[in-house]
């Protein structure tokens, strides 16, 4: 027996993963692991996109309904989408082959808050779950399962699937063992409150739990996850932090948060990543966080023992990182917790524990509406991911991005946005490169004053103040001014012209 898989009845299971992709049928609805690049799946899906391929060429046709955590990888989102073998997509993504099927309109990919997919599964919104796909590092002698890199929803998936198919990756550290908290949450009308009062609290146990009845193959596996690395921080990157670290200052010396600050909820990309590095400059210690993911920022502040608690559902680190995550494992086992993300991004968690969400965004209106998805309205990027958790939940919610994107074609400041993932209700603080504007307590049109004066790019800010002005005169109504045929022609100008200059 592997000293993976040290339970007598799965180890019975030991299949191939062109076997166990044989289980994977047309039209069945399939749960994977896998949360941005960490835990997922390595060998069944590519199987299973060679199982497709081979229907296809065929000329039979051959799609599954995939729900996952999060984003996954070439080998699972890439190789799947590329076969056509996608009929529908449930939650974040962030491949490029599955994105662009998505946008050319030949995947139906549904973009819903990461905290709702498991309560939506349970209560049976997405119908039934036909087969779970789950990565895991090892399995206990008495059929127990020791998560891998991210939890996600893979708890869901294992409690759901009529069929479970379990991947034990030798190359995910042993010592994962113990870093985990697996509790859930009762669907309505059964749910109770959770108990779970400071971000590094354990209400749950280390392990998955499976009916080993349920496991038609065990695959043995190897190989890393994606590891992608980090842009260094850059001027604008750095920029933006220096405005956030003199504003969780200035709430400080207010007495509005405490000198440690309140539980960091940190988002995914570029700028978020920097803008952690960032707050090294602010002299904060005995920080803690409570977020989705964790970045190598954030792993960097554990290291150093700036974060003193993470609370995350995964990790998502580049080549350096998981370098550093690996030596260090013992040290960060004692300070992470890796929870299911129905409880990572609870609303009820997330108020309680009053977490500062930062996170990016692709524009905001003047009035503080916030697309973190789509360019131009349709073309949809990422997905809303747990942004959406945290933002509305969070004590302050903040968006944070350079104030031009494209090469300074692109305002990310605009008199209307093109989608809505954060309605202005849900906003507390906008900053770019320029500045921050602080929204708490402002009405649409202070907070038109406070955008534009703050966060706009010196070029696109009197274009702004003008439309706010003749909005002013023209609107039909005042509470919220607008001039309708010109709110998106930005927008329009960008999709004609490449560039939202005049
Ligand atoms: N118009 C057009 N394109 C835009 C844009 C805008 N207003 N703003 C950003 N982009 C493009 C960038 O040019 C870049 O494209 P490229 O890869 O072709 O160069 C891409 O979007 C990513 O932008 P980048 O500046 O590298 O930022 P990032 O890595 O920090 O990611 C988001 C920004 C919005 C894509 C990312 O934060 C995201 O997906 N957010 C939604 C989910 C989320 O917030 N999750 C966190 C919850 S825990």
């Amino acid at each position: 027996m592997s000293s993976r898989i040290r339970c007598p009845l799965l180890a019975t299971r030991l299949a191939s993963a062109d076997h166990a992709a044989g289980f994977i049928q047309p039209g069945m609805t399939v749960g994977m692991s896998g949360f941005t690049g960490a835990g997922y799946p390595k060998q069944v899906p590519q199987a299973l996109a060679a199982r497709i391929a081979a229907a296809h060429e065929r000329g039979e046709r051959f799609g599954i309904r995939m729900l996952t955590g999060a984003s996954t990888a070439p080998e699972l989102d890439g190789v799947l989408a590329r076969t056509g073998g996608i009929d529908f997509r449930l939650p974040y993504q962030s491949d490029p082959e599955l994105r662009e099927r998505i946008n050319r309109g030949q995947i139906d990919y549904m973009d819903i808050h990461l905290g709702h997919v498991a309560q939506f599964a349970r209560s049976g919104f997405f119908g039934k779950i036909d087969v779970a796909v789950i990565e895991v590092a090892a399995s206990l002698p008495d059929g127990r399962l020791v998560p891998s890199t991210s939890v996600g929803n893979n708890a869901t998936w294992l409690e759901l699937a009529d069929t479970v198919i379990l991947e034990v990756n030798a190359d995910q550290p042993a010592a994962l063992e113990g870093m985990h908290d697996i509790a859930s949450c009762p669907a309505p009308p059964h749910g109770v409150p959770i108990p779970l009062t400071t971000p590094g609290q354990r209400i749950g146990e280390p392990y998955l739990q499976v009916d080993p009845a349920k496991v038609v193959a065990v695959v043995e596996t190897r190989g890393p996850d994606r590891l992608t690395p980090f842009a260094a921080p850059d001027d604008t990157s750095r920029r933006i932090a220096g405005h956030l670290v003199e504003f969780f200052r200035h709430e400080v010396a207010r007495g509005r948060l405490p000198a440690n600050l309140l539980p960091l909820q940190s988002g995914v990309g570029n700028i978020a990543n920097a803008v952690l590095e960032g707050l090294r400059e602010g002299g904060f210690e005995q920080l803690t966080a409570y977020t989705e993911v964790i970045q190598d920022a954030m792993l960097g502040l554990v290291r150093d023992g700036l974060i003193t608690t993470a609370s995350a559902t995964a990790l998502s680190l580049s080549p350096a990182g998981v370098a550093d995550f690996v030596a260090h494992i013992d040290h960060y086992r004692q300070r992470i917790v890796l929870r299911p993300q129905e409880i990572s991004n609870h609303a009820e968690l997330i108020r309680r524990l009053g977490c500062l969400a930062l996170n990016g965004m692709v524009e905001a209106d003047i009035y503080g509406n916030v697309n973190s998805t789509h360019v131009a309205g349709t073309r949809i990027i990422n997905g809303i991911g747990g942004s959406g958790d945290f933002a509305r939940n969070s004590f302050i919610g903040c968006f944070m991005t350079p104030s031009t994107a494209k090469g300074g074609a692109v305002s990310t400041i605009v008199p209307m946005v093109s989608h809505v993932d954060h309605t202005e209700h849900d906003v507390s603080v906008v900053v770019t490169e320029q500045g921050l504007a602080d929204l708490r307590g402002l009405s649409p049109r202070q907070r038109a004053h406070a955008i534009i004066g703050h966060c706009a790019h010196p070029d696109f800010r009197p274009l702004l103040q003008d439309y706010v002005d003749r909005a002013w005169v023209h609107s039909k109504a005042l509470h919220t001014p607008h001039l309708l045929p010109e709110a998106l022609s930005w927008h329009q100008r960008l999709l004609d012209t490449g560039s939202m200059r005049p």
